[in-house]
């Protein structure tokens, strides 16, 4: 008999993960804001719905996972999540994450905070990178950031404003941890004073790319994001890290999908831990959705082949719920999928 395999789902990466880094830094990584309501929230909200799965549609094997997010073709709608100072989880830290997105066929959204490494990341496996920023006070160090983003190829810039300001994460307040903001050469401060018509002044100096704004929990955020010209949303509380009590990603996901109501596409972040939160995140109107944590649980537990093992467990399992519920293609999922579980 061959050996069972050591991780089934993302959360047996967890133990082995939390074993491989300083206590302090694994409540950095793991913890939220306040009571962490939100950052608990994320994962029940994916409680309150049940599948209606369809049969006899001659669904095959292997459904087809594979679809585009802003003209960018990837294998499965589940894309590596922005998160900050990878190196402390493994050595090989954004490049491990960069080869494994790379070879699942994803897209990696690379963290500003791994400014010093920008080109290097970009460079690193050949998948598609999009680059997320945080406007930093010094506005021509954020003139020149962009510079250097476009310059190095990535395909879309992912502007979060969730974070005009921290939120208060008491796990790091009790351990100590700080975290090593100014990484690199540069004095990296985040502007609390980011406004709707800094929009405008990022996608000037986009040259072209699209820019997604990531952190829009509301019906009125989402109207102002599309006016002010944003090609992309992603609705997310941060993983519960900034404002405890903000809703969760997915409850706040059908308000803003109706307000946008397609103009751009809608993603999603918050709690995905299985194949069946991505398909009912899709049901519910988002395009793809961004995963977090697992991906931390990967890289620390076991570098690039943790990070390619997750997005292979996620990918198998959205799969394997395409094909219980009648869905031959991503296109096919729709709002007929999903009803609030009793
Ligand atoms: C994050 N997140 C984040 N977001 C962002 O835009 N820039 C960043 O640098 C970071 N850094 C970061 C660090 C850590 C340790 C975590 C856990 C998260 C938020 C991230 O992109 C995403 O919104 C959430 O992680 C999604 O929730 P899950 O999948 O972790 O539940
Ligand atoms: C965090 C920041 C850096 O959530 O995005 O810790």
């Amino acid at each position: 008999m061959s050996e069972p395999p050591r991780y089934v789902t993302v959360e047996d990466y967890l133990p082995v993960a939390r074993a491989a880094v300083p206590p302090d830094v694994w409540d950095y990584y793991e913890g939220g804001a306040g009571d962490e309501w939100t950052l608990r929230e994320n994962r029940r909200a994916f409680d309150r719905w049940v599948l209606r799965p369809r049969f006899l549609r001659s669904v095959g094997a292997h459904p087809d996972t594979s679809t585009s997010v802003l003209d960018v073709s990837v294998r499965s709608p589940v894309l590596v999540a922005p998160w900050a100072y990878q190196r402390l989880a493994h050595p090989d830290g954004e490049l491990a994450t960069a080869r494994a997105a790379a070879a699942a066929g994803t897209v990696m959204i690379v963290s500003s905070t791994a400014e010093s490494v920008l080109d290097e990341v970009q460079a690193e496996g050949g998948g598609p990178k999009w680059w997320q920023l945080y406007v930093a006070e010094d506005r021509a160090f954020t003139a020149s950031m962009l510079e250097r983003v476009v310059a190095a190829g990535y395909e879309a810039i992912c502007w979060t404003v969730d974070f005009p300001v921290s939120g208060l994460r008491r796990r790091d307040t009790r351990s100590g941890f700080v975290m090593p903001l100014g990484v690199g050469d540069s004095d990296y401060i985040f502007d609390a004073s980011i406004s709707w018509d800094d929009l405008a002044w990022i996608k000037g100096r986009a040259a072209g790319l699209p820019v997604i704004v990531k952190g829009v929990l509301t019906a009125e955020d989402a109207e102002l994001a599309v006016q002010a010209g944003a090609d992309a949303i992603v609705v997310s509380n941060h993983g519960g890290r900034q404002l405890d009590r903000s809703p969760a990603g997915l409850e706040a996901l059908p308000e803003v999908a109706a307000q946008v109501s397609g103009r751009v596409p809608v993603l999603m972040d918050g709690g995905v831990r299985r194949g069946t939160d991505v398909l009912i995140a899709l049901a519910l109107g988002a395009s793809a959705v961004l995963v977090g944590r697992p991906t931390i649980w990967g890289l620390a537990a076991e570098g690039e082949a943790g990070v390619a093992g997750v997005l292979e467990i996620l990918r198998l399992e959205f799969e394997n719920a395409m094909a219980l519920t009648g869905s031959r293609t991503v296109d096919e999922i729709g709002s007929a999928l999903v009803r609030p579980a009793p």
